[in-house]
């Protein structure tokens, strides 16, 4: 059953013969309280009234991008509605999703409501689809959907039946309880989180050669602030330490900002008190000059030599102070993946380390996608394919949920 601070789901209509079947889901949905916003595409409106859902659901149902000229509502609040609903709301849902609206988010379309207020939506999305069995067996549909499930999207159906065309075969929509049942799960797996404490380092760090040089690396953040985003999604209060990147940071996030790995342990090391998860993925300098330079040093001499020192590494003195906090590090490797990380794993005191094989084309460090492996003490490695870093993140959390529970 859903907690005291209802869930809130933006159920998306499209254009097919079983929109009507989207007024029961809705009602399902409120009756398993649920806070739940319509929108409909306008060939929705076709199908079945916005008076409906607007009963069932007792919102507004919003059916289109734009308020009339001249309307109240055409005031800079609505202008940017879209922007609003998608960040304050838990789950997308789209049931029907018809091939026109697959084609549309596949490609990132943007001409409606829904395809725009899509884009804009960071959370897990939720497709039940519904079309003629030609349709959905078309290369074109199935190439859609085999892209968006590469994304991370969900979905539940079509089921295999009688379609409303007389035709027999897959593309009816599933059941409004099993469409409700999938979006429950998606929901309740979002807040197993709740109650924790996660504290994430992120990106590069940054060490002065001199006031304006610095040795660095080429970690993107990506995969920490996609980790940071999936956690508080799924209920988790989020302290992000990140080193200088180009990514804006996640929603309702605390974000501290350092250059350095001396100032990234200090602000780790200042809020550890208040943690039950720390997540090492910042990928930290092991070294840094050891006299850096007051002045910005001149192109005078021929050869320049560098001395460096050590840094404190962040993940061993968590790992040593532990307590009951669970510790997570990432294992960067360009080679002998699983020895390495195992070795990393032991030798920090962590009870999971993800490793991560740097170097293949469009993974790892700057890509959007990753390939990682998870180690834990005592535990087979786990693969986890190649996929996008925000679900990459969401099995990193499932492991994370998993050894919390058994902690308790
Ligand atoms: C009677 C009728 C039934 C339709 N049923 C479906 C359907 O079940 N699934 C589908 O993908 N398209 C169906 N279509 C076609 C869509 O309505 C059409 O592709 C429309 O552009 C989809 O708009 P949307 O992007 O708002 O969903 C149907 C059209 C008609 C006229």
């Amino acid at each position: 059953m859903p907690k005291a601070a209802a869930p809130r789901v933006i159920l998306g209509i499209g254009g097919g013969i079983a929109a009507y079947k989207s007024a029961e889901l809705a009602r399902l949905l409120v009756q398993q309280g649920y806070e739940v916003q319509p929108v409909m595409t306008r060939a929705a409106t076709e199908f079945l009234t916005p008076l409906t859902l607007s009963s069932l659901t007792h919102k507004r149902v919003i059916t289109s991008l734009f308020a009339p000229a001249g309307q109240p509502e055409a005031t800079l609040a609505s202008a940017i509605e879209h922007i609003g609903v998608a960040l304050e709301n838990d789950l997308l849902l789209v049931a029907p999703a018809t091939a026109d609206l697959l084609a549309q988010f596949a490609q990132g379309l943007a001409g409606d409501f829904l395809t725009t207020m899509h884009l804009a939506f960071p959370g897990p999305v939720l497709l039940a689809p519904a079309m003629n069995t030609n349709m959905w067996n078309h290369p074109a549909t199935q190439a859609n959907v085999a892209l968006l499930r590469a994304r991370g999207y969900h979905f539940v159906g079509p089921a295999a039946g009688e379609l409303a065309c007389g035709m027999e075969g897959p593309g009816r929509l599933a059941e409004p309880a099993a469409i409700a049942a999938a979006a429950s799960a998606l929901l309740d797996k979002k807040h197993d989180l709740a109650g924790e404490t996660i504290l994430l380092t992120a990106g590069p760090t940054q060490e002065p050669i001199d006031p304006v040089r610095v040795i660095t690396n080429r970690s993107s953040g990506k995969m920490g602030y996609a980790l940071a985003q999936r956690a508080q999604a799924r209920g988790a209060r989020v302290i992000l330490v990140s080193g200088p990147v180009a990514l804006s940071p996640p929603a309702n996030v605390e974000l501290l900002r350092v250059e350095t790995a001396a100032q990234m342990y200090d602000a780790v090391m200042s809020r550890l008190a208040e943690v039950s998860v720390f997540i090492g993925v910042a990928a930290v300098a092991d070294y840094r000059p050891a006299r850096p330079a007051a002045e910005k040093l001149k192109k005078s001499v021929s050869a320049l030599a560098i001395e460096l020192e050590p840094t404190t590494d962040i993940l061993a003195a968590v790992g040593r102070d532990k307590g009951h906090r669970l510790v997570v590090g990432f294992a960067a490797e360009t080679g002998n993946l699983l020895g390495e990380a195992e070795r990393k794993r032991e030798a920090k005191n962590c009870d999971l380390v993800v490793a991560n094989l740097v170097g293949a084309p469009g993974a790892g460090f700057e890509g959007d996608e990753n390939e990682v492996v998870l180690i834990r003490r005592g535990q087979q490695p786990e693969p986890v394919a190649r996929a996008a870093k925000t679900v990459i993140a969401d099995r990193i959390l499932d492991a994370v949920a998993d050894l919390r529970a058994r902690q308790a």
